[in-house]
């Protein structure tokens, strides 16, 4: 029984080693420097603190407290509502598997139960090794390449059991793996510091950016007064977003194959015309 529940105080949190302490002060300052208001700056300094241990402890809250002058528990209110701040330590690799709804019926909910068993943890667990911790997530704005799957919030399209499988066991055994699109993949660590704000510095980290497909970039078109191209849904496999385009990544190792994902061969989405039909 812990301490919280037979109602005792719990002690306060151990202070971070002087060295690293000053390390964390120093960024921390630039971080609270962004914002007119310093409690503003307390989300990018979870995700610093994040940075350092793999996950936000009592002494990372502790520091944000102190450094913004917040009490613990308004900082613990804020660390314990938000899901991408992990309360427990955590792998070197964070592997989303995305179960709302439209992945779900893509085949997210085979992944996950799938990729549950083949690394023999559950939700939130870590492998033994240290390498992979396993959650489903909730939607990542991402449906028009489900099932997908994310690694310390770097995506994975179109996956299946046995990509995801291959990806994973890739992930612990040190290989190299290329997201779908967006920046190359770092530590969870490393991920946090990029969260805080500090420059990615990493060669050719900048130059890559994200590969929205058509139907996600149909709303910005508009916006921007473009004419949007003719709506065509295409069978799954072969429409254009799948092929690489010119000046964008090509498609990752661990993308699942193409005709692998069709959900229903028989009856394939033809083009649509204006009126939808
Ligand atoms: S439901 Fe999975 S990305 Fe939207």
């Amino acid at each position: 029984m812990t301490d919280i529940q037979l109602g005792m105080p719990q002690l306060p949190a151990p202070d971070y080693p002087a060295d690293v302490r000053a390390r964390l002060e120093a960024d921390g300052k630039q971080i609270v420097a962004r914002y007119p208001d310093s409690r503003s700056a307390l989300l990018p300094l979870l995700h610093l603190v994040q940075a350092e241990e793999g996950f936000v402890s009592r002494t990372g809250m502790a520091f944000c407290a102190d450094l913004l002058e917040l009490t613990t528990a308004e900082v613990t209110a804020v660390a314990t509502f938000y899901s991408m701040y992990r309360r427990k330590p955590s792998g070197d690799y964070q592997v989303g598997v995305c179960t709302n709804t439209l992945c779900a019926v893509m085949g997210g909910d085979a992944i996950f139960d799938e990729l549950k068993e083949h690394l023999g943890v559950g939700n939130n667990e870590t492998t033994d090794d240290g390498k992979v911790t396993l959650e489903h997530i909730e939607c990542n704005a991402a449906c028009d390449f489900a099932p997908v799957v994310m690694v310390n919030w770097e995506f994975f399209d179109n996956q299946t059991p046995e990509s995801a499988k291959r990806l994973v066991d890739d992930l612990r055994a040190g290989r190299q793996v290329e997201p779908t699109r967006g920046a190359p993949l770092c530590t969870y660590k490393e991920t946090a510091r990029i969260l805080a704000g500090f420059p990615d510095e990493r060669p050719g980290a900048v130059a890559a950016t994200g590969g929205a497909g058509p139907a996600s970039l149909a709303g910005l078109r508009l916006a921007r007064g473009e004419t949007p191209g003719a709506r065509v849904v295409h069978p799954r496999g072969e429409g254009p977003q799948d092929r690489p385009q010119p000046g964008s990544r090509h498609l990752s190792s661990h993308d699942a194959p193409q005709q692998t994902s069709a959900s229903d061969p028989e009856h394939p989405a033809g083009p649509v015309n204006e009126e939808g039909e």
